[in-house]
């Protein structure tokens, strides 16, 4: 499966839509892109607010509109940053993740330069609370 994700299509949009992003406080720009099995690809920018206890990463906005949108099945998700060293979506995503994915849900961040790191979602949040507990 991760040889037939279009990554290079998936970093394009994290990166179009990273142009969108709202950070007036931190001007720290993500944009992040989510495949879903049915080939759609669904992008986010982080979002600000002069509460900034309210800002939402670019992470969670693409699976939130993903809900909006009737996707279903992530499959993959890209993420571009501008910093020396690849960004790894924070805690808050990483369960938001874990929310519509498994545990095998491929992440991707590149900086801008190109260097990427690659994560299985197991790998950023091991032991993730699921519904399965409830
Ligand atoms: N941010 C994201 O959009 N995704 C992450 O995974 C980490 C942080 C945003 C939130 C805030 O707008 C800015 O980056 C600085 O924290």
């Amino acid at each position: 499966m991760a040889d037939e994700i279009p990554w290079e299509r998936l970093f394009e949009e994290a990166l179009r839509v990273r142009q969108r992003a709202h950070v007036p406080y931190s001007k720290f720009p993500v944009g992040a892109a989510v495949l879903y099995a049915d080939g759609s690809i669904v992008a986010g920018c982080n979002v600000e607010n002069a509460t900034y206890g309210l800002t939402v990463c670019a992470e969670r906005n693409a699976f939130v509109a993903g809900v909006a949108q009737g996707r279903e099945k992530p499959v993959a998700v890209a993420v571009v940053v501008d910093t020396p060293e690849p960004c790894p979506p924070c805690g808050m995503c990483r369960q938001v993740m874990a929310e519509f994915a498994g545990p095998d849900l491929p992440v991707r961040s590149r900086t801008l330069n190109g260097q990427e790191a690659r994560y299985p979602l197991s790998e950023l949040l091991p032991h993730a609370f699921t519904r399965s507990f409830l």
